[in-house]
């Protein structure tokens, strides 16, 4: 861990260009964070209509944080839409953050591996699949690393860098100044379930969900987490941080028949957290309307 500090401080690895593929809740914000940081960021997803709303919402982190004309101005030309992949040759750090999905992500890494540049950081932001399982589509393995942040992303401080059995000392070195460039706090972690912080959460998040099916209203487990000290009550953490991906940390960590039915029953019905606009709260225009 301290040579990784002293690593990230040294600036061993400067990076200019991100390529980051997957414009949701997490790919967007991280592309967002990283133009906001000074850095070239192109974004890429499945279509152009998917991008548009993360650089919507990063045009509204811009004025938030920059809030002169100029550099807002700035930071949106450093951030691309990128629908086609053409900055993914150019970049220093790729990011992968699609779908949960292991034959997608296995897929999508072994297109795009001969495609990138010598050198460049291949990082995922997984949340549950281990790195191992990833690293099989990858003629180089040794490449690969976990860049694991937490939402928000421009609140939240710390992110997981993760290493796979495979993984290169000096490829968690590289992810851990870039995550200081970033203004970040590296946390080096093993590729177990749940890394570190899921490990913790998640059971948290899942008993907030049970005692919500034993008739405990949501707003009053969150007011008690918040009165308590909590920034955010679980219920409505659980929605932020989507409830897909909840289950898909869950089903890592937690026995099938441990798992809240009301979890699984949300996401059949295709209410999925804040990103769909209802989960266990309903959403308007990004804030909750506390009803069940
Ligand atoms: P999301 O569902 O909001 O976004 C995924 C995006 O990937 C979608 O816009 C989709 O169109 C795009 N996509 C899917 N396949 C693609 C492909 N082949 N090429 C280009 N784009 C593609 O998902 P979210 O929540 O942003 O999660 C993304 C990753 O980040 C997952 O691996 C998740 O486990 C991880 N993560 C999620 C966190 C959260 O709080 N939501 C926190 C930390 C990690």
């Amino acid at each position: 861990q301290q040579r990784l500090k002293s690593l990230g401080k040294q600036g061993i690895f400067k990076p200019q260009r991100v390529h980051v593929i997957g414009a949701g809740t997490m790919g967007g914000d991280i592309a967002a964070w990283c133009a906001l940081k000074n850095l070239h960021v192109s974004l890429q997803d499945q279509s152009p209509d998917r991008i548009a709303p993360a650089i919507k919402r990063a045009h509204g982190l811009f004025k938030k944080r920059l809030k002169s004309q100029r550099p807002i101005q700035a930071a949106m030309d450093r951030l691309m839409p990128d629908p086609r992949g053409e900055g993914l040759a150019k970049a220093d750090v790729l990011i992968e953050a699609i779908f949960e999905n292991i034959e997608a992500k296995q897929s999508l890494f072994q297109a795009i591996e001969p495609r990138l540049k010598a050198g460049a950081l291949l990082a995922t932001n997984t949340s549950s699949i281990p790195l191992e399982t990833l690293a099989e589509s990858l003629s180089q393995s040794e490449r690969l690393v976990g860049l694991h942040f937490f939402n928000p992303v421009a609140k939240m401080q710390l992110v997981e860098i993760v290493k796979g059995e495979a993984t290169k000392a000096e490829e968690m070195a590289r992810a851990a100044a870039f995550t200081r460039q970033i203004g970040r706090l590296p946390l080096p972690v093993k590729s177990l379930p749940g890394f570190l912080v899921n490990r913790v959460l998640t059971p948290y998040l899942l008993e907030a969900t049970r005692l919500l099916s034993e008739g405990v209203p949501g707003p009053v487990i969150d007011q008690a987490a918040i009165d308590f000290g909590m920034p955010m009550g679980p219920i409505e953490l659980a929605d932020t941080v989507g409830l897909d991906i909840c289950l898909s940390v869950a089903e890592r960590l937690t026995p099938p028949e441990q798992i809240p039915e009301e979890l699984k029953i949300k996401i059949q019905q295709g209410q999925l957290g804040k990103k769909s606009g209802s989960g266990f709260y309903r959403y308007q225009g990004g804030k909750s309307v506390k009803s069940q």
